[in-house]
């Protein structure tokens, strides 16, 4: 993702401090009728013999809910509009998808908010008419933005499904695969055993073929594992990890790599830095995304890995190359299970790294260096930030 959702609807709303400033000043106005809209809200769906459906528990589900929506309301107008809003209002998104509430319901009750907000704006008759406009305004484009983050929440949900059944069908397919190319490795070894009780001179014209075989038989199991990686669910089990080991370990892995293409490898660890996650997930994350960087480089380039804290709750890890960069048309492909730009690829290699650092509850983002190369930006809850909300 070149941006993150959030950043995209803010731009794309046109979202800004004026905006800001005006939700600021509304909010004293509004808040005396929170309570008020938050009973109109579901009143109106209590009216609704389909969507009343949605609130099991009755008075006390009802009362519960009313008083979340006022405290929704006054954070939507008071905010900060930053990531941690994002992530608490994507929770929201999520809590009605887990209830299977029907997407379209989410444009009727944002459409009543935005009345009822309107009405209070309007009854206040406020002088310049100027100031009214302009608090409306940005009424409408943060109650965009939040409907936007709800429809989002369905959008991924969906996601979630499609990429489970990729992963069912992976799994099946890659244990059918198996099997059977197992038995071919073991006829492979047997027939080995009789060339080599030939007589030397007849060996070579037997063995070459074989070797060759041997060979595309050991690709195809290195694919079926990348396969299976992507396809097994993993419960993981965190605990803290030390960045700079982490980091370290997969550099001296590929160091010998690197140095035989004729990049360097360059490390900028913060030191003391822990994540929570599984070791040797996050080596997978860090070495796919080292060995990605070192395909794009040119001999004579660059890879650089950084770490530092972002906020203390978070780590940011970033993988850097000199290579040409993403073009923008295949920025959201390559996160595609089975896309690939590399002859030799599975194409899951960006897709095990997306699935495994969303298991952790972190981010990754593409982005761009200043001279163009590729950029992959990781967040990761740090080991001193509470427990991350599961994501399924
Ligand atoms: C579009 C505007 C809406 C807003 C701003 C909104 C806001 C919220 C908030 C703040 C929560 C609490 C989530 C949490 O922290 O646990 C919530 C949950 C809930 N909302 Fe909405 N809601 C909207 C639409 C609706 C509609 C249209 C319905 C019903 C037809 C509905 C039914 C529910 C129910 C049943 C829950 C509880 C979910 C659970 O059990 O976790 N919401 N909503």
């Amino acid at each position: 993702m070149a941006q993150s959702v959030f950043e995209e609807l803010l731009v794309y709303v046109g979202f800004g401090p004026d905006d800001a400033e005006a939700l600021h000043a509304l909010l004293p106005l509004a808040r005396p009728h929170f309570g008020h809209i938050s009973e109109v809200f579901y009143a109106r769906i209590l009216e609704h013999a389909d969507a009343r459906q949605a609130l099991e528990g009755g008075e006390v589900t009802v009362g519960r809910l009313k008083g979340l929506l006022v405290q929704w309301m006054e954070s939507t107008l008071a905010g900060p509009w930053d990531t941690a809003y994002f992530e608490r209002r994507s929770r929201i998104g999520r809590a009605h998808v887990r209830i299977a509430l029907p997407q379209h319901y989410m444009f009727g009750g944002m459409d009543l908010l935005r009345r009822e907000l309107a009405t209070v704006l309007d009854e206040a008759r406020l002088q310049p008419p100027e100031r009214g406009r302009r608090m409306r305004a940005a009424l409408d484009r943060i109650l965009d933005v939040e409907l936007g983050i709800m429809l989002h929440s369905y959008e991924e949900d969906r996601e979630v499904q499609r990429l489970q059944a990729v992963r069912t069908l992976t799994a099946g397919l890659s244990h059918e695969i198996r099997n059977p190319l197992n038995a071919a490795t073991l006829q492979l070894a047997v027939l080995e055993r009789r060339i080599r009780r030939m007589p030397p001179q007849d060996q070579a014209d037997s063995l070459q073929p074989l070797v060759l075989v041997r060979d595309e038989i050991r690709r195809l199991d290195r694919l079926l594992e990348d396969f299976l990686q992507f396809a097994r669910p993993h419960e993981l089990a965190r605990e803290p990890v030390v960045v700079e080991t982490l980091v370290q370990r997969v550099a001296d892995l590929l160091s010998t790599d690197a140095e035989r293409r004729g990049v360097r490898l360059s490390l900028q660890l913060e030191t003391g830095l822990r994540a929570r996650g599984v070791e040797s997930r996050l080596r997978e994350v860090v070495l796919n995304l080292v060995l990605n960087a070192l395909d794009a480089s040119p001999s004579g380039g660059e890879v650089r890995v950084t770490s530092r804290s972002a906020g203390g709750e978070q780590v940011e890890l970033r993988v850097e190359d000199d290579g040409e960069g993403v073009d923008p048309e295949l920025r959201e492909r390559i996160f595609q299970p089975f896309f690939t730009t590399k002859p030799q690829g599975s194409g899951l290699g960006l897709a095990i790294v997306q699935t495994i650092i969303a298991q952790h509850g972190g981010n990754l983002r593409l982005e761009h260096t200043e001279q163009g190369g590729a950029s992959f930006r990781i967040h990761l809850p740090s080991a001193t930030a509470p427990p991350p909300p599961r994501l399924s």
